[in-house]
């Protein structure tokens, strides 16, 4: 997908919004310019709301971040970016895909069990604060 400078922007208050600023500028920007990356977008109007980038190696998808700002969440963006991507993994040739979330966050842990992912592993302090759980799900 080729952004204008404006979607970039758009995109990168979003990491900023919803991430506190983990991404620098450059690293989303050659996040999203790799060819063997995948951006969906959803948007309202000429804004975008909310962002899923993940990529697909050989036969595995893997899910790197996903966003929605605050004030359009609850209204199923997340859950229309997930299919979307998915989606886009499954044309290219991906036969499951694998994420990574810190085990508070229980909206992300909601949204991918409702989707059907489940859990494979744990990794205790991968997070200096946090441990990760890995899900997986079939596509
Ligand atoms: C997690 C996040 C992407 C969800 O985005 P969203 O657009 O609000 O999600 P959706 O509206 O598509 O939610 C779909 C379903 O997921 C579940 N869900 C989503 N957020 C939830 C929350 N905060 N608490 C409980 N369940 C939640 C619900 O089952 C929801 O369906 P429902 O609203 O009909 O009950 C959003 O909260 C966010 O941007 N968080 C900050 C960034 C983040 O933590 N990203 C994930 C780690 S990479």
């Amino acid at each position: 997908m080729t952004l204008t400078e404006e979607e970039f922007r758009q995109l990168f208050e979003i990491e900023q919004t919803c991430f506190h600023g983990s991404w620098t500028e450059e690293t989303l920007r050659s996040e999203i310019n790799s060819p063997l990356n995948i951006l969906c977008t959803e948007r309202r109007e000429e804004k975008i709301v909310g962002f899923a980038l993940g990529r697909v190696v050989v036969d595995e998808g893997e899910l790197y971040q996903i966003a929605t700002l605050p004030e359009y969440r609850r209204q199923g963006t997340a859950d229309r970016l997930l299919a979307q991507l998915h989606d886009e993994m499954r044309e290219r040739g991906a036969v499951c895909c694998f994420l990574e979330v810190r085990s508070r966050n229980s909206g992300a842990i909601a949204l991918y069990e409702k989707l059907g992912y489940q859990k494979i592993s744990v990794r205790r302090g991968y997070y200096d604060d946090d441990d990760a759980l890995i899900y997986r799900i079939e596509l």
